[in-house]
């Protein structure tokens, strides 16, 4: 049966830190400004924030073993992470701070439907550590870039990018500080678009109608 919570853009969540953008998502929610429903968050890290913090907000937060593989979602694990998503009724997956490459698989499961966050300009430093790699480089701005995953890594199709500055006296810890800011701003934003309708793909450009 559908009701009007269940018309709402159902979003499953995927991380393995702290969850600060996961957080960010549920304080638009909460907020107001942001009509989706987040329908579960899994973790490939038992400890990881992000499942206190769904728990608190009481969204159905799990552990998922990704093993045996420590860098991708693979295998039985990826069958494992999908049917979970399936279960709770996901239509669109949202990795926030997850660590692994995701396969073909789940992107078959989900075509067109996950979205990650990168701590960086693409398709500049691409990879892990991205700002520490801006700073290495020593670029003057930097930023985040909300894309849809395709099946190479951070290449997909870029919905929205915010930049900051870097300053001369910044560490690796400051810049992503003030990058993860933008993320925060940036991810409920893509969201609320995403939700709308709003976001058209054209071969690789992502238009906003
Ligand atoms: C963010 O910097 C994001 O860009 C990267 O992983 C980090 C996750 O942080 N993909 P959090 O767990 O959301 O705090």
């Amino acid at each position: 049966m559908v009701n009007s919570k269940s018309k709402k853009l159902r979003i499953g969540v995927l991380g393995s830190g702290s969850g600060s953008n996961m957080q960010a998502i549920i304080d638009a929610i909460e907020g107001g400004t942001l009509d989706v429903q987040i329908v579960c968050a899994l973790s490939d890290q038992p400890g990881a924030g992000i499942l206190q913090r769904a728990q608190r907000h009481n969204i159905p937060a799990h552990y998922l073993d990704a093993a045996p593989f420590k860098t991708k979602l693979e295998g039985s694990a990826e069958a494992l992470y999908i049917s979970k998503l399936k279960e709770y009724g996901a239509e669109v997956v949202v990795l926030a701070g997850f660590m692994r490459i995701v396969k073909e698989g789940l992107l078959r499961a989900f075509p067109d439907r996950v979205l990650n966050i990168h701590p960086a300009l693409l398709p500049a430093f691409k990879g892990v550590n991205a700002w520490e790699q801006a700073l290495e480089y020593g670029v003057k701005v930097a930023g985040c870039s909300v894309h849809f995953v395709d099946a190479g890594t951070d290449t997909g199709p870029i919905i929205i990018q915010r930049t900051v500055p870097v300053m001369d006296d910044d560490t690796s810890a400051t810049l992503h500080a003030r990058i993860q800011q933008e993320e925060h701003v940036a991810y409920p934003e893509a969201l609320r678009l995403l939700a709308a309708g709003k976001l058209v793909l054209k071969g690789r450009r992502v238009v906003i109608e």
